[in-house]
């Protein structure tokens, strides 16, 4: 009897606890952060701690799960009385969550730059209730840079332009480097135009004056963060201001020879052979860049610019330790795949003048 008289005067004490201090018992661990791939996934992650020491916390009911979006009149995401409904693309981030589960994180299915914001997510359960905030930072890569000459066939004899354009977010900027990887001294001022679904389009013109044209624009997409995302060079016809004059003479002097067709055979190694004619003697001549590109492929398959190579997987010199006086500038690649056939460009950039040729592969497979 005294044990039971105890019993109910602990049950009541912990109620009156429970009724006047019920956020006490409750807390919800949101991570503050989140920062979400466009088009991608993202969670907003929140756990619900019961604190308290309640007796039997398996058996605590969430009775309440309210997400909202600041900024969004109804609520993404709402449980009331067994019942749950949602905006389309919202759900629980646990595929078959129950009023067990203290994991109310927020999947959102499709991430847009709308997304990004403060949420909010309220918790009542049988022992209490509490609310807690988090916020989503969207993030969309730059991709390759595009650049546009204008007039389209731009030469050292006109002027011109190329305009840089990439598109991503948040707000990053674009750079113009010379083909020694220096940075231009008066960079042109940097567009920016929104797309519908709220992504940048940076956009950055330079000018360019006759006879004072250099052989290789590179364009540079940085992010907010003002880490390089990507970059794309433009390489034209000529060389340097001093060459400006005899533009017919360097690209004589240089010449690529490529086998017209090669054939690789699905799974195995298959070489694109390219080799540079000086037609002068030009002895000590050097490679400046070399840009393999495939069509139909953004970036270069490989690239050699400012002494530093870069290539897509797979993808190599065939010469394997190719130094920028070695002729032969065959692209090797290291298991072909049916989608390596296609027209494949060289480009060219030497100090005694530029070039390019294209060669073709075609893929067989053994059956
Ligand atoms: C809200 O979340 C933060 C971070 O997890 C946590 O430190 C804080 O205690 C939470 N607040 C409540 C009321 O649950
Ligand atoms: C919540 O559930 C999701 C989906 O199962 C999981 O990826 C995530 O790690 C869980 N969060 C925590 C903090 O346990
Ligand atoms: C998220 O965005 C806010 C507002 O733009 C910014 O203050 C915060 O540093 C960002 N957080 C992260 C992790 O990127």
């Amino acid at each position: 009897m005294a044990c039971a008289g105890f019993l109910l005067l602990t049950l009541a004490v912990l109620n009156s606890i429970g009724s006047s201090q019920s956020e006490a018992f409750v807390k919800i661990h949101c991570k503050t952060q989140n920062v979400g791939q466009c088009e991608q996934e993202s969670r907003l992650d929140c756990v619900i701690h019961y604190v308290e020491d309640i007796e039997d916390i398996e058996d605590v009911e969430i009775v309440v799960v309210i997400w909202r979006k600041e900024g969004v009149e109804e609520p993404v995401l709402k449980y009331t009385h067994g019942e749950l409904t949602s905006l389309p693309g919202y759900s629980f981030a646990e595929p078959s969550w129950n009023n067990k589960n203290v994991n109310v994180s927020l999947l959102i299915h499709k991430t847009a730059v709308k997304d990004e914001g403060d949420y909010t997510c309220y918790v009542s359960t049988d022992s209490g209730y509490n609310t807690n905030h988090t916020r989503l930072n969207v993030t969309a890569k730059y991709g390759v840079p595009t650049i546009q000459p204008q007039p389209q066939d731009i030469d050292l004899n006109t002027d011109g332009s190329l305009t840089c354009r990439s598109t991503g977010y948040p707000k990053g900027r674009l750079s113009w480097f010379d083909k020694d990887n220096k940075p231009w001294l008066e960079q042109p001022e940097v567009e920016v135009l929104t797309t519908e679904s709220g992504l940048f389009i940076l956009s950055s013109t330079l000018n360019i004056q006759r006879g004072s044209a250099f052989s290789q624009y590179t364009c540079k997409v940085f992010n907010a963060r003002g880490d390089e995302e990507a970059e794309k060079s433009f390489i034209s016809g000529g060389s340097s201001q001093s060459h400006a004059e005899s533009l017919h003479h360097i690209r004589a002097s240089v010449e690529i020879h490529c086998k017209t067709q090669n054939v690789g055979q699905c799974d195995q190694e298959s070489r694109l052979d390219c080799v540079i004619h000086y037609v002068e003697d030009l002895e000590d001549a050097e490679i400046v860049a070399i840009i393999w590109w495939k069509e139909g492929v953004e970036e270069p398959v490989l690239k050699y610019t400012h002494g530093e190579l870069t290539s897509l997987p797979g993808y190599s010199f065939a010469e394997p330790s190719w130094n920028n006086k070695n002729v032969n500038v065959s692209l090797l690649i290291h298991k072909t795949a049916v989608k390596d056939e296609g027209d494949y460009t060289c480009d060219v950039s030497t100090d005694s003048g530029d070039n390019k040729n294209q060669t073709r592969l075609n893929v067989t497979g053994e059956l």
